[in-house]
């Protein structure tokens, strides 16, 4: 019995490796091994360095602002300057046929030009496009000069005299084309509102399945500052809590079967809330607010792509690629 205690080890050493092994057990918990790994292979550093940099890329500087991100939390890329190559893309839809919706019904037909001659200048230069100009005033249109593989066709529409019921009938008149005619003619649709003007490129990049902007004056506020429709009674209706982004009006577009969905949405929407007597708060972009939130958005603008001058923030904003022409509310309403 005496002799195999003499074999054992000492009580000392025994408690001396018990200790080495909690120290192992909490390197290995608690921290960082590459730094272990960094002194002894440069290389890694250079790894873990990239990392840091693709996780201020994905989460911003301030992780709260969910805008400034690159990726939306349902992972649709966030187009900022800087995210994309140009040449890629352009190669990738070298036939593909783009539409550009925009409206210029009574006093707005004033904006048409100018807005049409930027977009010969910034709006998918070297592609396929077909301008869809709906007014009340054929004949009065003046049509820039046009580049070779543009088309520019001309529909007439209502004028009706609320400017409510003006900005409502797009979704009317853009179901029933997005439904018929597009789809024969155009691959993608991308809709504007009238008084802007492009100011430098909107390409490709901005070509996706359903595609919607951050609104410039709502990309830093969280949800519950957003103006949503919040009478439940509208079709409109978001409840508090809920909510991504806020979706402006002015800027959209999509696939024509996608954006067909969202246009017929849209239009059951305002009829049923007229059956209701109610008026969503911003017309038809509360109903495409609506929409987007329970059909997410595969691909999301920042501000660059719809930016006013007179806006704060803008240092967020190099590249102002649309931009808003200030107007007389009243003036050009009446
Ligand atoms: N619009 C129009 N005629 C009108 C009112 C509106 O053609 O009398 C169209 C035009 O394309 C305009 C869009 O509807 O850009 C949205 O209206 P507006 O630009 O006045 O809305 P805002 O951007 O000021 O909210
Ligand atoms: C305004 C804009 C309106 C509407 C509104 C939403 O800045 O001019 O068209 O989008 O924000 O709150
Ligand atoms: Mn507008």
């Amino acid at each position: 019995m005496k002799e195999r205690w003499k074999n054992m080890p000492s009580p000392t050493y025994i408690v001396g490796f018990l200790f080495l092994l909690f120290i192992v057990g909490f390197c290995i918990q608690y921290t960082d091994l590459l730094i272990l790994f960094k002194q002894l292979n440069p290389k890694l550093d250079e790894n873990y360095k990239e990392l840091e940099h693709c996780k201020t890329l994905l989460y911003g500087e301030n992780k709260k602002k969910r805008a400034l991100n690159v990726l939306t939390p349902w992972l649709a890329p966030i187009i900022w300057n800087g995210t994309f190559n140009i040449t890629v893309l352009d190669a990738q839809h070298k036939d593909t046929r783009i539409g550009l919706s925009v409206f210029g019904v009574k006093k707005y037909i004033r904006f048409l030009l100018p807005f049409l001659e930027s977009a010969e200048r910034y709006f998918m230069v070297g592609h396929n496009v077909t301008y869809y100009v709906f007014t009340d005033k054929v004949n009065d249109v003046v049509k820039p000069k046009i580049a070779e593989g543009r088309t520019l066709q001309l529909h007439d529409v209502t004028a009706d005299k609320r400017w409510q019921d003006v900005v409502m009938r797009r979704m009317e008149i853009l179901t029933a084309f997005a439904k018929e005619r597009m789809p024969k003619e155009i691959d993608y649709l991308v809709c504007a509102d009238v008084d802007m003007v492009f100011n430098d490129h909107v390409g490709v990049e901005i070509l996706g399945d359903l595609v919607a902007t951050l609104h410039p004056g709502f990309f830093l506020s969280e949800p519950e500052g957003f103006t949503y429709e919040r009478r439940p009674i509208s079709a409109a209706y978001i409840p508090h809590g809920q909510g991504d982004f806020y979706y402006p009006a002015a800027f959209y577009g999509g696939k024509v079967d996608e954006i067909y969905k969202l246009h017929l949405a849209c239009h059951k929407g305002i009829e049923e809330d007229r059956k209701n007597k109610i008026e969503a708060i911003w017309q038809e972009e509360s109903h495409i607010n609506r929409y987007l939130l329970y059909n997410k958005p595969t691909k999301i603008l920042s501000p660059e792509y719809l930016w006013d001058n007179n806006l704060p923030s803008g240092e967020y904003i190099k590249r102002r690629r649309f931009l808003a022409v200030h107007k007389n509310h009243q003036e050009v309403r009446n």
